[in-house]
């Protein structure tokens, strides 16, 4: 009885501290302030954007939801808080919350499950020791280090399903020894999400719509993939590759969005900022819908957000070359990195995608949220969120201001030089032939993991195309090496880097190309003729495994010598 009376103290309590919060005059000017100061980053010289939405919660509230800047250049339309935008890879937090609300209901899986028991023996790894220990704690929290082919699998789109997806993971090689080395991976997430499907017995696709996107009530919130096969953009901001307020700025091609399907679950979801406020709401009351429902176990929940797997940062900003501690990486979780700032807990991730760029940052116990996202240009977007979100971290924490309308415009400068993208090694230039007949390049060349990359020769204008996965097609051209070629990309995806091709040839004739990566991605190799019926040379080098692998072969044929040797002497 008394605890009851107290109980409801409590609450009456709370409920009148968060009405003071809501209506506290300082926390009014202050989110005024914030618009000033955002609509002053709008204008900043050196970086121009085109639109942007930001959306901010406190005490379960929402207390600033607003758009800036234009959804359509070409119309002119203004974002609004309802304007929708790609979350990029903020979507891996949906899985892995859906994730949870799976495990969270079921005794006999867990995020320790080794993935065998769940897919059943017919999955596998390329090797046998990540066939037996991988589990769903490994995919999510990026400890699995396999390749993890971005720009042939995720941008230019895979048109498998993911069963075929789950059985293809055997042919991904490994890039640091398992559970070693922190290795961002976005394929393993589509992994996780079948995962999901086979222990709900529901596409992907449905499960999220019904036990996260539904009951938060987020009802503008789609995939891309989705949204492209309806032709509904309604409330859609275009993005832009570039932008200049005073000359051409140049759109992306929504027919991008056909690519993300297969791998929704590491970056599809388009949301706009309401809905991403009901989302940060859900993940800062512990799992549960705005009328108090529990959604997803707290439990479950909360081990998303704990740091499992340190990883290397060269993002943190600390004292003393930086005048407050505005990010320190302690390590990341399953789908949210995990981090601080001036000492509050962070939980939060980025996202690119399609010419989207976004960042989620929830600060538990300041019981606080900032979402923002972009619709272009990509190029210094980063440093754009960072400001919004430490000006917004400041107002959710009481903290005072460390930035200023001159710095948030210059920001990381005065204090870091501007990030560069360096391109590991200079492209070869183009050159005016190519070293063979062109009709030697003609043909399909496959990789089992990735699909079949196609060279022609178009007779009209006699210069060979290439095409790979849903969306990758372009020019193929020659450079001034004779072994190495180039694959420059056309329409949706004319702004990737140009891709640099090896060709290796077998007596003769060209045998294989392969596609350059950013170390330590390797070259994804593509075979001429190869039919994925073809019989995989790993397979049966991992079947051997069972009876030993080749090393032990070796060993135990040293063995077998010593014991001949240990024989032949015991005789003499
Ligand atoms: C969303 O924007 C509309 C104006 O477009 C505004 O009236 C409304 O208050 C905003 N919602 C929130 C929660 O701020
Ligand atoms: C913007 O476009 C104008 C005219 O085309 C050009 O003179 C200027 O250099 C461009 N600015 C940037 C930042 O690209
Ligand atoms: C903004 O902050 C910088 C660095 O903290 C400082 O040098 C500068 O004077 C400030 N500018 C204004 C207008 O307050
Ligand atoms: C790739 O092309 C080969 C024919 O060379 C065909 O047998 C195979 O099914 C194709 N694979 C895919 C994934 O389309
Ligand atoms: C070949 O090139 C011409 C001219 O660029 C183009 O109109 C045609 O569609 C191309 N044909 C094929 C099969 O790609």
């Amino acid at each position: 009885m008394g605890a009851t009376v107290n109980t409801v103290l409590v609450v009456c309590f709370m409920i009148v501290g968060q009405a003071l919060t809501m209506t506290s005059p300082d926390l009014q000017q202050r989110l005024q302030d914030l618009d000033t100061f955002i609509q002053n980053l709008m204008t900043c010289e050196s970086r121009p954007v085109v639109g942007l939405t930001v959306s901010v919660v406190k005490d379960g509230q929402i207390i600033f939801a607003k758009g800036y800047g234009q959804r359509d250049l070409q119309t002119g339309q203004a974002v609004d808080n309802r304007t929708l935008f790609g979350v990029g890879s903020i979507s891996k937090s949906f899985t892995s919350a859906l994730l949870a609300s799976i495990l969270g209901e079921r005794e006999d899986v867990s995020w320790d499950t080794v993935l065998t028991d769940i897919l059943g023996p017919s999955f596998r790894f390329r090797d046998q020791f990540r066939t037996k220990e991988a589990t769903l704690r490994d995919l999510l929290a990026h400890k699995i280090a396999l390749e993890n082919p971005w720009y042939v699998a995720v941008v230019m789109g895979q048109d498998i399903d993911r069963s075929e997806f789950a059985r293809r993971v055997r042919y991904y090689r490994q890039i640091f020894p398992f559970r070693t080395t922190w290795r961002y991976n976005d394929v393993m997430y589509t992994l996780a999400a079948h995962v999901a499907e086979k222990l709900a017995g529901k596409p992907y696709e449905s499960l999220l719509r019904e036990r996260i996107l539904l009951p938060l009530g987020m009802d503008d919130t789609v995939y891309l993939a989705e949204a492209l096969e309806a032709g509904d953009f309604a409330n859609f901001a275009q993005t832009y590759s570039t932008y200049n307020r005073s000359g051409e700025s140049v759109m992306r091609s929504r027919e991008e969005y056909r690519s993300v399907k297969l791998h929704l679950p590491a970056a599809g979801v388009v949301s706009n900022a309401l809905d991403m406020a009901r989302y940060m709401k859900f993940h800062l009351s512990g799992g549960r819908d705005t009328a108090g429902r529990a959604v997803v176990p707290e439990d479950t929940l909360r081990q998303t957000h704990t740091a499992d797997f340190s990883m290397p940062s060269s993002w943190d900003k600390v004292e003393p070359y930086w005048p407050v501690e505005a990010w320190l990486t302690q390590g990341y979780g399953l789908g949210w990195t995990i981090g601080s700032y001036r000492g509050y807990r962070r939980v939060y991730h980025r996202g690119s995608m399609v010419g989207f760029t976004s960042l989620l940052s929830l600060y538990p116990s300041a019981s606080g949220g900032v979402f923002t996202s972009l619709n272009g240009p990509d190029t210094a977007s980063n440093d754009i969120h960072d400001v919004i979100h430490y000006q917004a971290a400041d107002i959710l924490t009481g903290k005072d201001h460390w930035l200023n309308s001159t710095t948030a415009c210059t920001y990381p400068r005065p204090w870091w030089g501007t990030r560069r993208r360096t391109r590991s090694t200079a492209a070869p230039k183009v050159s005016d032939n190519f070293p063979r007949d062109k009709r030697d390049y003609e043909g399909v060349y496959g990789n089992r993991a990735t699909g079949n990359l196609t060279i022609s020769l178009n007779a009209t204008d006699d210069k060979l195309y290439f095409s790979l996965g849903l969306i990758g097609r372009g020019l193929v051209l020659p450079t001034d090496s004779a072994n190495r070629i180039l694959l420059r990309a056309e329409e949706p995806l004319a702004y990737i880097p140009t891709i640099v091709a090896d060709v290796e040839d077998k007596d003769g004739d060209i045998f294989s190309l392969s596609l350059e990566s950013y170390p330590p991605e390797p070259p994804t190799v593509f075979e001429r003729g190869l039919k994925l019926t073809d019989p995989d040379p790993t397979e049966p080098q991992w079947d051997d495994c069972v009876s030993g692998s080749p090393e032990h072969a070796t060993s135990s044929n040293a063995f077998a010598i010593l014991v001949f040797l240990a024989y032949v002497y015991c005789l003499i």
